[in-house]
């Protein structure tokens, strides 16, 4: 994964535009940071920490005279976090200082051919290796590091977003992209680039997305873009600021102040899509909908969770529909007949699995529709319609909101194909039982008390209250490292019951009358085998020792609160754990390798 920034020009303070611009990256990936200043004397200082942005502040000194800068923040995939393996990467002859998003996939024959060439090779990154082979290709005919970066794509394979800093060129910051986004941005006297645009929006208000196989150079005015040799022309787009609000507002984690804007996101999509009397969506969406005989989602991680949610409502209608984790359909795409339609759910709209299978789906020519909280995300970019998820910034790792507006858009769009404008009434109640719960959060804080000490945190349901387990147990093992597993009510008894001792405690879901008596019976067997079980209920189901309620919603949208209670539970877990909350170990927000 990882965050990449850049500037050149006159940019007021260097070290604060990269420090804070990493910062603000540093939900792709928090492993190692680096920053590189090019100056008028054309020598770099580099400074690297294993660690955090908060570690790199400590050694970049305030103030630099540097006419360009590069900077990176690293979700390791090739070599351990290290000082040789963080970036900004040198060139053996120290004439390039790169960063790099992305994956090279050949990077090991391109090491060996280095190696035979008698380049030393100091860390384990593919970076490197990049870095290697272009000053390699630059330096066989050195005139232009244009040239040298066009021959260098053609060789590259895999995914990267690259800033380049040439010694002999301090005023100009190269640049190419593949796979991995980036994104460039000007401003008077200074151009800038990054992995998206929160780094640049105090700096500039015109952002251009760099396309696929796209290459070139910035300097203080002027950017230009190339693709094959030749030139091409700037293309604007705009981003909505203040949807890019990274303003903690008085909490003290990003991930509860998510939780609790969850009712605003949900009003948000309610006036986004219901116009008071009609449904607005797409005409031309719906037929598409409509006239489909299969529908197919696509998603990772929680809005894989969000997608069965999805695949439900349309069986439910009667229509063919499946899920699919996007990492495994890459691999073994399923096609039924020309009447499928793909709906692909992404919080970022950069995950590299889903993006994988939108090429795929795209090279056939089929019709796929993007759910994202991302405008001008690959995803967005290449989908044939989009729906926006209104969720404003997520920045905790831990997606929370965007869950939670993944399925009230899914409930809008379902709902509009058939005009059922009760969905309305359901969602305004929905967001009273949220409120309501958000009243109640110490309750919840209570059972996080008592059970973060617990080995093992097992999360059953049925229906669609099984799905509210698996997003459940997601949310538990990401953020407090405790060993955590869903199962439908029913499955426990076929195996998983052997985990079971008096270290184990189990969540059963229940707002279902038709499974009330199933999941409690379920929950009694793990009782008997001296687990800690805690039932969430819906009030019409309640029964003496329950651990906590909810006011009824829709069947169908119950999913939502019984999750959000979960968010909860898994955040007061991890707080009492005394882990970072926000930035869970081994992981990043956006996760645009494979
Ligand atoms: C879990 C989580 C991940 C993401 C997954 C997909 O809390 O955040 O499981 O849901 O990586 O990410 P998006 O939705 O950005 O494609």
């Amino acid at each position: 994964m990882c965050g990449i920034v850049g500037a050149v020009g006159k940019v007021k303070n260097f070290p604060k535009f990269i420090l804070e611009g990493l910062a603000s990256l540093d939900y792709r990936g928090y492993d190692s940071a680096g920053a590189s200043f090019l100056k008028e004397n054309h020598e770099f200082a580099c400074y690297k920490v294993v660690g955090t942005v908060d570690d790199l502040k400590k050694i970049v000194p305030n103030k630099i005279d540097a006419l360009s800068s590069i900077g990176h923040t690293r979700w390791a995939t090739h070599g351990h976090p290290s000082i040789n393996n963080a970036h900004p990467i040198a060139s053996m002859n120290g004439l390039f200082n790169i960063v790099h998003n992305g994956v090279i996939e050949n990077y090991r024959s391109l090491k060996k051919k280095l190696y035979e060439k008698s380049y030393t090779i100091k860390g384990e990154t593919d970076t490197e290796i990049v870095a290697n082979v272009l000053e390699y290709i630059y330096l066989k005919n050195p005139h232009s590091v244009l040239v040298a970066i066009e021959r260098l794509m053609k060789i590259l394979k895999g995914s990267y977003a690259l800033a380049i800093l040439f010694k002999d060129e301090p005023t100009k910051l190269y640049f190419a992209k593949k796979d991995s986004p980036l994104i460039l941005a000007e401003s008077e006297n200074a151009s800038f680039l990054a992995s998206d645009p929160l780094p640049l929006i105090k700096y500039s208000q015109k952002f251009i997305d760099v396309e696929d196989g796209e290459y070139g150079y910035l300097t203080k005015n002027e950017i230009r873009l190339f693709i094959n040799g030749k030139e091409v022309e700037k293309r604007y787009t705009e981003r909505n600021i203040e949807f890019l609000n990274k303003d903690l507002g008085g909490y003290s984690d990003y991930m509860l102040k998510e939780i609790e804007e969850t009712p605003q996101v949900i009003s948000r999509l309610l006036i986004k899509y219901f116009d008071g009397h009609n449904f607005i969506f797409d005409e031309n969406l719906l037929k598409e909908l409509r006239n489909a005989e299969h529908v197919t989602f696509l998603a990772c991680g929680t809005s894989y969770h969000a997608a069965i949610v999805g695949e439900r409502y349309f069986r439910l209608l009667g229509k063919r529909s499946d899920t699919y984790i996007a990492s495994e359909w890459a691999y073994e795409p399923i096609f039924s007949n020309n009447n499928q339609i793909f709906i692909l759910i992404s919080q970022s709209g950069e995950t590299a699995d889903l993006i994988k299978c939108q090429k795929i789906i795209n090279n056939r020519g089929m019709v796929n529709i993007a759910i994202t909280n991302t405008i001008a995300s690959t995803l967005d970019r290449e989908a044939t319609f989009t729906l926006y998820l209104e969720a404003g910034l997520e920045v905790a790792v831990a997606s929370t909101k965007a869950f939670s507006a993944q399925v009230t858009l899914l409930a809008l769009l379902v709902s509009s194909l058939f005009n059922n404008t009760s969905v309305i009434e359901s969602l305004h109640s929905l967001n009273n039982v949220l409120l309501s719960i958000i009243n109640r959060k110490e309750e919840i804080e209570d059972i996080a008390n008592e059970i973060y000490k617990f080995n093992l945190i097992f999360f059953i349901g049925r229906g669609s209250d099984y799905i509210a387990a698996k997003e459940a147990s997601l949310k538990m093992k990401e953020i407090t490292y405790i060993h955590s597993e869903a199962f439908p009510g029913g499955e426990l008894k076929h195996g998983p019951i052997a985990l079971v001792d008096n270290k184990t405690a189990l969540f059963a879901f229940d707002s279902d009358t038709k499974t009330d008596l199933a999941i409690r019976n379920n929950a009694k067997e793990v009782e008997t085998r001296r687990g800690h079980i805690y039932i969430i209920s819906i009030k019409e189901l309640y029964k003496d020792g329950d651990a906590f309620n909810v006011n009824f919603v829709s069947p169908n949208l119950s999913v939502i609160p019984m999750v959000y209670v979960s968010q909860y539970l898994a955040y007061y877990v991890a707080k009492k754990k005394k882990v970072n909350i926000d930035k869970p170990r081994n992981l990043a927000k956006s996760v645009t390798v494979e």
